[in-house]
């Protein structure tokens, strides 16, 4: 979340954050998001195989609240798919499809996907639309 982070507030856009920060104690982050001014909030985001009602809240109450014009979810893929459903267009939205990359050249095999009729897909070299990367995909 990072560069992206930086990028967007180097544009000059106000950038909220919404962490779940599970069972630590501190947000490792917290240097960058000083960096950025970004207003942060944290929640648990999800709750038995389902993003939390305290997030659907938060996200229902800032795109009432402000002009949002991007929604940027780094997080597992489970989370960026049940986030894309609840958003359900409302806002664009952008994600993270590499948390597991090693060689980024489409090389060694390490962020391969599984898809429906056992299409496997390297993540590090596909570039589309949320919708398209997480279509068909199995998650088990
Ligand atoms: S990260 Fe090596 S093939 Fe994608």
């Amino acid at each position: 979340m990072i560069p992206v982070m930086k990028k967007l507030y180097s544009n000059g856009n106000k950038i909220i954050v919404v962490i779940d920060k599970a069972n630590y104690d501190e947000v490792f982050v917290e240097k960058y998001l000083n960096e950025c001014n970004a207003e942060v909030i944290l929640c648990n985001t999800f709750q038995n195989g389902e993003i939390s009602e305290e997030l659907k809240n938060i996200i229902d109450a800032k795109i009432q609240e402000y002009d949002i014009n991007l929604i940027h979810v780094s997080a597992a893929d489970i989370l960026i798919v049940k986030t894309m459903d609840y958003i359900a267009g409302r806002v664009p939205l952008s994600c993270s499809n590499n948390a597991k990359m090693s060689c980024g050249e489409g090389i060694c095999g390490a962020c391969t996907a599984r898809f429906k009729g056992h299409k496997v897909k390297r993540l590090c070299k596909l570039q589309t639309d949320p919708e398209f990367i997480f279509e068909g995909r199995r998650f088990i």
